[in-house]
C-alpha cells in the first residue's frame, strides 16, 4: 500500500499507459481520479478499479475545463496528493496515415537497397493547426494541470507530480517533430518546476518511455512496428504496466530524494 489513501489524478487514464497507471496506483491504495477527453474510456477504467475511483471527462488542452476538473476534485476529495500528466496524442504525419505508410514502406525498401531517396519532409508540410494541437495537448495540458495541482498541494506543502515525456523528447523523432518538441518541452518544464516547488515539499519528475504497446502506436505500419522491436535491445515493445511501475516509484515515498529527474524505461533503446 505504497500510496495508501493518496488522492491521485491520472490524465488520459482511459487507455494505454494512463489506464495501467490508474490500475496500479489503485492496487497500492490510492484514491484515483481518472481523467480522459473520452468520457466512456475514463468510466471503463473506473469500473475496472471499482471502489473509490471517479471519472472526470475534460480536455487537458482547455484551461477552463482543467480548472473545472480541479474544482470537482477539491469539492469531492478535499485536495490532491499525486498528479500524473499522461494525456497525449500521437498523430505521426500531418498529411495523414496513408501518406505516412507509403513513405515508411518506400524508405524500408530503399534502406535494404542501400540508398534512401524518399524524404520525410514532415516539417515543411506541417500546418499551424497540427503543430498547435500537439503542443496544446502535451505541453499546455501539462502546464494547466500542474498549475491547478500546485494550488492544492501548496496548502499542505506536500505532493508528487509525474510527467510523461518520451525518449522522443531526449533523442528526437524524425516522423513527428511537433511531438519531439512537445516532449522536450515537458522535460524543461519538469526541471524548472521541480526547482521552483522543492521548498514546498513537492517533487516533480518525468518518465521517458521507449516504444510501449498501446493504441497510440496503431497508426504505425506493421513493418515500422517490427523495426521498433528490433531497434530495442530487449527485443520487444514495453508493456504499459512497466511504465506504471516506474510512475509508482516516482510518486511514492521511495523516491523521497528524487526531484527534477527523468527515468526512461525503454528496453535499452536509448542508453546514456
Ligand atoms: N506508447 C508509447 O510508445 C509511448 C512512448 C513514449 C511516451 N508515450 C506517452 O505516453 C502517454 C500515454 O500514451 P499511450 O501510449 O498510453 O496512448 P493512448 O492513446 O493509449 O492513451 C492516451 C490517452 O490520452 C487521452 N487523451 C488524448 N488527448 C487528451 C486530452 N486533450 N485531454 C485528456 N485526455 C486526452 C486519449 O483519449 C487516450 O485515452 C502519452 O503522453 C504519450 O505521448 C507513449
Amino acid at each position: 500500500m505504497r500510496l495508501d489513501a493518496r488522492v491521485t489524478l491520472v490524465t488520459g487514464g482511459g487507455s494505454g499507459i494512463g489506464r495501467a497507471i490508474a490500475l496500479r496506483f489503485a492496487e497500492e491504495g490510492a484514491r484515483v481520479v481518472v481523467n480522459d477527453i473520452r468520457r466512456e474510456t475514463a468510466e471503463a477504467t473506473v469500473k475496472e478499479i471499482g471502489g473509490q475511483a471517479r471519472a472526470i471527462a475534460a480536455d487537458v488542452a482547455d484551461s477552463a475545463q482543467v480548472r473545472a476538473m480541479f474544482e470537482e476534485i477539491e469539492r469531492a476529495l478535499g485536495g490532491l496528493d499525486v498528479l500524473v500528466n499522461n494525456a497525449g496524442i500521437g498523430e505521426v504525419d500531418p498529411r495523414g496515415r496513408e501518406a505516412f505508410h507509403a513513405k515508411a514502406q518506400a524508405r524500408i525498401g530503399e534502406m535494404m537497397a542501400g540508398t534512401i531517396q524518399t524524404h520525410w519532409d514532415v516539417t515543411q508540410a506541417m500546418t499551424d493547426a497540427t503543430w498547435a494541437r500537439m503542443l496544446a495537448v502535451h505541453l499546455n495540458g501539462t502546464f494547466y494541470c500542474t498549475r491547478e495541482a500546485l494550488k492544492l498541494m501548496s496548502r499542505v506543502n506536500r505532493g508528487a507530480i509525474v510527467n510523461i515525456s518520451s525518449v522522443a523528447g531526449l533523442m528526437g523523432i524524425e516522423v513527428a517533430p511537433h511531438y519531439g518538441a512537445a516532449k522536450a518541452g515537458i522535460l524543461g518544464f519538469t526541471r524548472s518546476v521541480a526547482r521552483e516547488v522543492a521548498t514546498r515539499g513537492i517533487r516533480v519528475n518525468a518518465i521517458c518511455p521507449g516504444w510501449i504497446d498501446t493504441p497510440i502506436l496503431d497508426p504505425l505500419p506493421p513493418m515500422v512496428r517490427m523495426l521498433a522491436e528490433r531497434q530495442t535491445p530487449l527485443g520487444r515493445l514495453g508493456d504499459p504496466r512497466e511504465i506504471a511501475n516506474a510512475a509508482l516509484f516516482l510518486a511514492s515515498d521511495e523516491a523521497s530524494f528524487v526531484t527534477g529527474q527523468w527515468l526512461s524505461p525503454n528496453g535499452g533503446l536509448l542508453t546514456i
